[in-house]
């Protein structure tokens, strides 16, 4: 285990916190009332995207207040580094049959959007009645595919950023809000 892994996270890791948890807090709840009334009448289908979704999801959830049914998918496109392969897979695919359906994907962050382009295409294919996105984060400033986003909380610089769901190499996901780490904790 890495020395400064032993222990609680510090604060002589992080090098800045970007967004604090009261900030995150209300605009998910923003997000949660946006939600139930655009899809007042319908079942929506929320899809979390693996795994950084899941505390926005988790939260998100509870701000919601009319019914919606919940899957997951899993596409992996980044290794153990901070930048993007470019290689798209799924490892983990949707238990709900979607045609017809009310989709909302949900992502922690939209950096280049070829995890989201390629998620996109492929659930298109399978005829939903909707399909649309809401994202914790976006960093347009990287983007390579262009993505409409219905919804999304906060927009952010060209800075690697993890907490509130987001690793740095399987870590730093449970931390409450969003930071950029110190850059000599990534060489
Ligand atoms: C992150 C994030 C998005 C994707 C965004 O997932 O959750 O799915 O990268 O990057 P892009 O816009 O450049 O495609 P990651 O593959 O790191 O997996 P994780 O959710 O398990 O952390």
């Amino acid at each position: 285990m890495p020395k400064y892994l032993a222990g609680k996270y510090s604060h002589s890791q992080i090098a800045e916190v970007l967004i604090d948890a009261p900030a995150i807090e209300a605009r998910v709840a923003d997000l949660g009332a946006a939600i139930s009334r655009d899809y007042a009448g319908t079942i929506p289908l929320l899809v979390g995207v693996l795994r950084g979704c899941i505390v926005l999801m988790a939260d998100l959830l509870r701000q919601i207040t009319i019914p919606v049914n919940l899957d997951f998918i899993a596409i992996s496109s980044y290794g153990p580094t901070t930048r993007s392969s470019g290689v798209v897979r799924i490892q983990k695919d949707l238990e709900t049959s979607i045609e017809g359906r009310h989709v909302l994907l949900i992502e922690d962050i939209v950096d280049t959007g070829l995890t989201l382009g390629y998620t996109l295409r492929m659930l298109r294919s399978r005829k939903p009645a909707s399909l649309a996105v809401g994202t914790l984060l976006d960093k347009p400033a990287r983007r390579l595919v262009d993505i409409d986003l219905k919804y999304r909380c906060f927009e952010i610089p060209d800075k690697f950023v993890v907490g509130y769901g987001l690793d740095f190499d399987q870590l730093y996901r449970n931390l409450p809000f969003i930071c950029v780490l110190r850059p000599e904790l990534y060489s």
